[in-house]
């Protein structure tokens, strides 16, 4: 059967999806299919609960604490703009945009232009969307397809950001030359990305990390990310981030665990078991396994 890699892949073979390895069991593909496809139009809801109607203008203050699609909030996003040397006016690429969340902060931060780079039609689609509500269209492109093969000008952008989309991404040492290739000279990346600790260790571990990761085969080490990132010619700083996924994961668990009713409520039972389940494998992964952690990559084109 054939094997399928990349998040990337999986998109196009939505109606005739097929399978990834033996060890994902076909309800595990049910239920990631489901929340990759479905928690998109979530946005809509968390927004109508803090009193927004449909195409009301919205406030960034607002759509920021719902939007960002990776761990710990915007605090990753002050993180690239500071260790970036982001300025007013730069032109950035967001790889894996998902709704737009980071951008639109980072254009609203940096007072720089932002280019939103995102695979899903459906997620390109909300982040337009918002996007033009909160009244940046000024600031923010989006930009939807496949970025390893999204034609990028030369040396088009000062910098480029990525939270936690890299992942994904089957061939990251030709994704790391494409970037490369549309940084100017002296351009900088900032990504953050789940990094592999160890080797795995039993048929438990190898499950729960292939039900989390979905369509791909392996997650690189903090090692691995710096050696590809050097052979498409960047000079690399490695910050082990392990410890605030660990809390994070715990932390977010947790909170659904305690307001599970209230999320059936808003988003229905179905829905509120796929998200436990990834989140509890998340966990699993960062606390009790000790196989997963984070890793905060800064690197410029030598
Ligand atoms: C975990 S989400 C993070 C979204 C966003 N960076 C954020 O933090 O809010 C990862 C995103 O990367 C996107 N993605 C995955 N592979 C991609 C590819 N090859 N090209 C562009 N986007 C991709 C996914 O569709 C998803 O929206």
């Amino acid at each position: 059967m054939q094997v399928v890699r990349s998040l990337a892949r999986l998109t196009r073979p939505i109606l005739t999806f097929q399978r990834t390895k033996a060890t994902i069991s076909n309800e595990d593909h049910k239920l990631r299919q489901f929340i990759i496809y479905h928690h998109v139009e979530r946005i809509y809801t968390d927004l109508k609960e803090l009193g927004y109607r449909d195409n009301d203008p919205l406030k960034l203050a607002d759509l920021t604490t719902l939007d960002q699609w990776h761990y710990n909030g915007t605090e990753p996003v002050d993180a690239a703009i500071k260790l970036l040397g982001i300025r007013e006016g730069a032109r950035v690429l967001d790889v894996g945009s998902g709704i737009g969340g980071p951008s639109r902060y980072l254009a609203h931060k940096a007072k720089c232009h932002v280019t939103a780079s995102e695979l899903l039609p459906d997620n390109h689609r909300v982040g337009q969307d918002l996007t033009s509500r909160c009244g940046m269209t000024g600031s923010v492109k989006h930009m939807c397809g496949d970025i390893t093969t999204t034609k990028l000008g030369k040396e088009e952008f000062d910098h480029v950001v990525s939270f936690q989309a890299v992942y994904y991404v089957e061939d990251k040492l030709r994704l790391f030359r494409h970037l490369s290739n549309s940084l100017k000279p002296g351009g900088t990346i900032y990504f953050e990305e789940f990094c592999r600790l160890k080797d795995i260790k039993n048929s438990e571990e190898q499950a729960a990390l292939d039900f989390f990761l979905l369509c791909l085969n392996t997650l690189p080490t903090h090692r691995d990310y710096k050696t590809m990132l050097e052979k498409a010619g960047f000079d690399v700083t490695v910050q082990d981030i392990s410890d605030s996924y660990r809390e994070f994961t715990h932390q977010r668990w947790k909170k659904w665990v305690e307001q599970r009713d209230r999320s059936v409520r808003l988003y229905g039972e179905d829905m509120v078991n796929s998200w436990l389940k990834l989140y509890v494998t998340a966990r699993n992964l960062c606390n009790e396994f000790g196989l997963m952690g984070g890793g905060r990559f800064v690197a410029r084109k030598a």
